[in-house]
């Protein structure tokens, strides 16, 4: 593969936004890649951009002796991340906010690279985009989220995994259902889409789904239990996403002492309408963060080994500011705009949402 002239043959990585599995598995492949095909250097730059804020910038190089498999299965990130903190609208003690893009681009400058590759969703991609740009840093974005709602790319990297969790504990919900002849509440992350959801609702056999692309209307989704029940079936599991809005048109969320709103309990709201209608016994289970940590699933470290050993390739060919992605099996890249800032939930026609109504999944509507 031919070289582009690159002017200190050493490139940075850093994982943003908030974790997931699979994330040391890219840094792996970007590690082995980097080094052994083109002998450049590798420096893991630490948190994201707070680690660019920070003097001296926090770092760590990564090399083939301090880099090894064990990296496929570890979970979290060793180059840690941060999911607030804007560079762009750095929140200062005072409650104000502050642009300090120049202070990350100076950092990133100190550590005399030729190119940054950046490991997040879509938010980070906004951000490191933007910075890439008015720091003249060529930048290639890898995809990762649980949520998969990255557009342009079919995966991104910690989806699987999430979904890997939730099937699991579905699992072990079902049998404790049956015993006592209860409707299980599952709420599963995913914040604005529904593609944990419906993924692990097919993969464990639920029978309502509720993501947010579709709103519900709970007389569906209680006749639909009630029929269950008269089919002698008198157990059910509901996979709910966090992101499903109420017949207020509400999300259920809860505001934290450091001034974030986050989603969390609609389904408790679920379960006691559940409850309500059918005269079901209804209990509820919030993943949450055990849906982001542990080992990676296999198809995660695949897909991770991919995306990171080609972002390489691209940086190499002097291909950057663009977005590597896994588009109908391929790999691919797309240029940044396409992907910072923009999001893709479950389409109504796709087929996820289809193979979910051919087996009779109720999805609320
Ligand atoms: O975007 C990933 C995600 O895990 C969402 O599914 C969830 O709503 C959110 O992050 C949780 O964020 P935090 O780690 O800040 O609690």
């Amino acid at each position: 593969m031919s070289q582009f002239k690159l002017k200190h043959n050493r490139i940075g990585v850093l994982t943003s936004g908030g974790d997931c599995a699979g994330l040391n598995a890219a840094i792996r492949a970007i590690t082995y890649r980097a080094i052994q095909e083109y002998g450049l250097s590798v420096v893991g730059i630490l948190a994201s951009t707070a680690g660019l804020l920070e003097r001296p910038v926090r770092y760590r190089d990564l090399t083939l002796e301090n880099v090894d498999s064990a990296y496929l299965r570890k979970g979290g990130t060793v180059l840690e991340t941060v999911n607030k903190g804007n560079p762009f609208e750095y929140p200062m003690p005072d409650g104000s906010l502050k642009d300090r893009s120049a202070e990350a681009i100076e950092g990133f400058q100190a550590l005399h690279l030729d190119a940054l590759i950046g490991i997040g969703g879509d938010g980070s991609a906004r951000i490191l985009a933007r910075l890439a740009k008015e720091g003249s840093i060529p930048f290639i974005g890898v995809p990762k989220t649980i949520d998969n709602d990255l557009a342009e790319t079919d995966f991104a990297i910690g989806y699987m995994s999430a979904v890997e969790v939730a099937v699991d504990a579905a699992d072990r919900l079902q049998p404790t259902a049956a015993s006592h002849r209860r409707t299980m509440v599952l709420e599963v992350m995913g914040r604005d889409v529904g593609w944990i959801a419906l993924a692990s609702g097919i993969a464990s056999g639920a029978d309502v789904v509720l993501v947010p692309e579709i709103p519900f209307n709970i007389d569906k989704v209680c006749a639909h239990l009630r029929a269950r029940h008269a089919r002698g079936q008198n157990h059910a599991l509901v996979v709910c996403s966090e992101g499903v809005r109420l017949a207020s048109g509400q999300t259920v969320s809860h505001a934290f002492a450091d001034g974030e709103i986050r989603l969390g309990g609609v389904g408790a709201a679920i379960a006691d309408l559940i409850a309500r209608n059918t005269g079901a016994e209804t209990r509820v289970t919030v993943l949450g963060h055990v849906q982001r940590g542990g080992a990676p699933c296999a198809f995660d470290r695949i897909l991770a080994t991919s995306l990171g050993s080609y972002a390489v390739d691209l940086v190499a060919q002097g291909k950057t500011d663009r977005y590597v992605v896994w588009k109908f099996g391929q790999l691919t890249s797309v240029p940044l705009d396409a992907v910072a800032g923009k999001t893709r939930g479950l389409r109504l026609d796709g087929q996820l949402v289809h193979t979910a109504r051919r087996v009779g999944i109720c999805l609320g509507d």
